[in-house]
């Protein structure tokens, strides 16, 4: 048996990758186009493995999705791939819809095509596996209670837009083909090979470069954190054991405003690595917010504990320790991520701020 994996060279992806591999002997078709966020040294621990097959192309590719879904045979397909930067969805829209919609139906009808000429076993054991987030259900007030599944679809940036889109693709591909789709809705992730674009490893690098800590508005937006970890461990029970048609939400309950987040990572640098120019918070910049920051999200992980008895295995103050530690054990990786156009970034994101 195998699976086909989309995205599986980005932050999340090659983590699912990387813990597959290191709990079973089934083979991965990895397919990836290699965007700015994509980086086959996350993967580099695979070089020479048989079990993992790479291949660099586009989900939109129909031809090549089922070229690879003939010759491979996957049991699932498991969907990461996707431009997931809000901030990039805000300078630039085009690609969120073109890869996050377009692809994704582009996929779904390859994945349509390729599952009903299955035959029995293989045909009923077949899945489609989407992994989405929980912006598409827009920003809560302080008070209010955290998105259940339930939850109406209230997507307020180009990049949660374009995600509301797929998953309602997905969703309907299951109610109007019967495709054997499961959807699950994650929260923010934090971990290894995460890239420095996001906030949590964008505050560890510059830390440690000596750099501005730039910190949206008030700093006092929350979202609820998970160590990608969990992420992926949460993604093979539902992958597994989930109902057809149902949608999981995947969630830390940590909840957290940014500023937090920006006072624990320096303080943790304060302990493992040491400025001596003194503590990393007189390096936070209060900047200017981002256009339509959403302001609270926060995720009611019961029905995927309930259902499938699956819980986070980290708590935040494990998870946030492991990951600035595995940024320190890894400068070659970080000096490798910050090419010329990681640089055109910062300038674009950060410099009219
Ligand atoms: P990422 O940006 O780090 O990685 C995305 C990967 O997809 C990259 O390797 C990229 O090369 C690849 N890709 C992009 N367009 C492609 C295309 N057209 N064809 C093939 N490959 C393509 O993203 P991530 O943070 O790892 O997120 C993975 C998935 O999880 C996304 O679907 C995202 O919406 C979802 N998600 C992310 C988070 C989070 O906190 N990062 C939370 C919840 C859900
Ligand atoms: P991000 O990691 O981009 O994830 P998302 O927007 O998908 O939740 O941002 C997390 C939070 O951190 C969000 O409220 C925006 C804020 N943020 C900053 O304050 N400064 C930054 O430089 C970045 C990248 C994000």
């Amino acid at each position: 048996m195998t699976v086909l994996v989309t995205g599986g060279a980005g932050f999340i992806g090659s983590n699912f990758v990387l813990d597959w591999l290191e709990r079973s002997d089934e083979p991965v078709v990895n397919l990836d186009a290699l965007t700015y966020a994509g980086n086959r040294r996350n993967l580099a621990s695979l070089d020479g493995d048989p079990r993992h097959v790479f291949v660099h192309g586009d989900i939109g590719d129909r031809a090549l999705v089922e070229r690879l879904l003939a010759e491979h045979r996957p049991r699932a397909i498991v969907h990461f791939a996707a431009e997931s930067h809000v901030d990039r969805s805000i300078h630039g829209p085009a690609a969120f819809v073109r890869t996050n919609v377009e692809g994704t139906f582009a996929l779904l009808e390859a994945a349509r095509a390729y599952w009903a000429a299955l035959d029995g076993g293989a045909k009923a054991r077949f899945r489609f596996h989407h992994v989405s987030t929980d912006e598409v259900y827009g920003s809560l007030g302080p008070d209010d209670p955290a998105f259940t599944e339930d939850h109406p679809y209230r997507p307020n940036s180009p990049y949660s837009a374009s995600k509301a889109a797929s998953d309602h693709l997905v969703r309907a591909w299951h109610h109007t083909y019967g495709l054997p789709v499961v959807t699950t809705n994650c929260s923010n992730n934090y971990g290894p090979y995460h890239f420095p674009e996001k906030l949590i490893p964008l505050m560890i690098v510059n830390a440690l470069a000596g750099k501005p800590l730039p910190i949206y508005g008030d700093g006092l937006n929350v979202r609820d954190w998970l160590y990608v970890g969990d992420h992926c461990s949460g993604v093979r029970a539902v992958l597994e054991r989930g109902r057809l048609g149902e949608t999981y939400n995947i969630g830390g309950w940590n909840e957290k405003t940014n500023r937090e987040i920006v006072h624990t990572i320096c303080a943790l640098l304060d302990e493992l690595r040491p400025d001596p120019a003194g503590p990393y918070r007189r390096l936070i910049t209060y900047v200017a917010d981002r256009p339509g920051h959403d302001r609270r999200y926060a995720i009611d992980a019961c029905k995927i504990e309930r259902e499938l008895g699956w819980r986070p295995a980290e708590t935040f103050d494990s998870g946030i320790r492991k990951t600035v530690q595995w940024y320190l054990d890894h400068p070659q990786w970080v000096a490798e991520v910050q090419s010329g156009a990681y640089r055109d970034w910062v300038a674009t994101n950060y410099g009219a701020r």
